[in-house]
C-alpha cells in the first residue's frame, strides 16, 4: 500500500492528495492554536466534531445554493473536497461586537451591531493576518472586484442562514470566519466556499446564558472546550445516542467514571 501524499499541514488540518485529480482530503486534527499560534494545545475529539459539524453546515448551505468545495465525508476525521486556489482573504462576518472588534473600537462585547458587518483580513501568518480594506484587496490584486461581489453576497446569505439555524437551537451567532477559493473551468474561474465552518472559527453563545460554546473557551482559558464543542454538535442533532462512544472525549469520560 502506498502512503498518500501530504500537500500541506495547517494549524488545525492536514491536506492530502485526493483519489482523483482536482480532489483533496482534509484531515481534522485535535490541535488548537490561538493568537497566531502563540498559544498551542489540544481539544480532545475536536477534529471528529469539527469534521461532522462542517459537513452538516456545508451540506445545508448547498441546499440553499451556496457552492462549496465539500464533496463528502470519508470517515470520522476526513472529508473529500474539491481542490481550490484559496483567495488569501479571511472574511469575518459579525452580528454582535466581540473579540478584536471590541478591542479595536472600544465597543463592549455583546453589543448587537446595527447591521451585519463584514471585515477582511489578509491571510499571512508572518504579518498576523492584518485587517485590510476592500481597496487593499483590489490594489494588490488578491481578488477582483467581481470576485469580492460574489464573496460578500455569499457571506451575507451564509450569515442569514446560519444565524437562523443556530437561533433554532438556542445559540446566538456572534461572529465567524469564512474562506473562499477559486475553481477553474476552461478560461474561467468561479468562487466557492472552502475551508471549514466549526466552533474553531465561530463565536457561538448560548442565547439565554451567553455561555461561550466555541474556541474562546480555549483562547481565554475558560476550560470545558471539548464539552462546549460537543454541546454544539448535540444541539445540531449530530452524534445521536449510540454513536457518541466514537468521541475520544466520551471514552475519556467513561474511563474517569463520569
Ligand atoms: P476576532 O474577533 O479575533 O477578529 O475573530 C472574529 C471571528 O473570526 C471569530 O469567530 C474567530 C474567527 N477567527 C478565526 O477563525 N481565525 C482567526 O485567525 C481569527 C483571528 C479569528
Ligand atoms: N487560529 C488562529 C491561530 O492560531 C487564531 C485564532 O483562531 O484565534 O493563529
Amino acid at each position: 500500500m502506498s502512503r498518500r501524499r501530504q500537500i500541506y499541514e495547517g494549524k488545525a488540518k492536514i491536506l492530502y492528495e485526493g483519489p482523483e485529480p482536482g480532489t483533496i482530503i482534509q484531515y481534522f486534527k485535535d490541535d488548537a492554536t490561538a493568537f497566531n499560534a502563540e498559544k498551542k494545545g489540544t481539544i480532545n475529539g475536536k477534529g471528529v466534531i469539527n469534521n461532522r459539524i462542517s459537513e452538516h453546515i456545508f451540506t445545508l448551505l448547498g441546499h440553499i445554493g451556496i457552492p462549496s468545495h465539500f464533496i463528502r465525508r470519508l470517515n470520522m476525521r476526513e472529508q473529500l473536497v474539491k481542490q481550490v486556489e484559496i483567495v488569501p482573504i479571511e472574511v469575518i462576518v459579525r452580528n454582535v461586537a466581540a473579540g478584536s472588534l471590541s478591542k479595536r473600537l472600544g465597543i463592549e462585547e455583546g453589543t448587537p451591531l446595527p447591521h451585519t458587518l463584514l471585515e477582511y483580513c489578509y491571510k499571512d501568518d508572518a504579518l498576523g493576518d492584518p485587517l485590510v480594506a476592500e481597496e487593499h484587496i483590489a490594489c494588490f490584486g488578491w481578488a477582483s472586484q467581481e470576485e469580492m461581489q460574489d464573496i460578500s453576497a455569499m457571506a451575507i446569505r451564509i450569515n442569514d442562514f446560519m444565524a437562523g439555524m443556530f437561533a433554532g437551537i438556542g445559540i446566538k451567532l456572534v461572529d465567524f470566519k469564512l474562506e473562499f477559493g477559486r475553481v477553474f473551468e476552461g478560461d474561467f474561474s468561479r468562487i466557492i466556499l472552502a475551508d471549514e465552518i466549526s466552533p474553531d472559527g465561530c463565536r457561538l453563545w448560548d442565547i439565554k446564558t451567553n455561555e461561550k460554546l466555541d474556541k474562546d473557551r480555549f483562547r481565554r482559558d475558560l476550560g470545558g472546550e471539548a464539552e462546549a464543542y460537543q454541546e454544539v454538535a448535540r444541539r445540531l442533532g449530530l452524534f445521536p445516542e449510540g454513536e457518541s462512544e466514537v468521541l475520544d472525549l466520551n471514552s475519556e469520560r467513561k474511563k474517569r467514571g463520569k
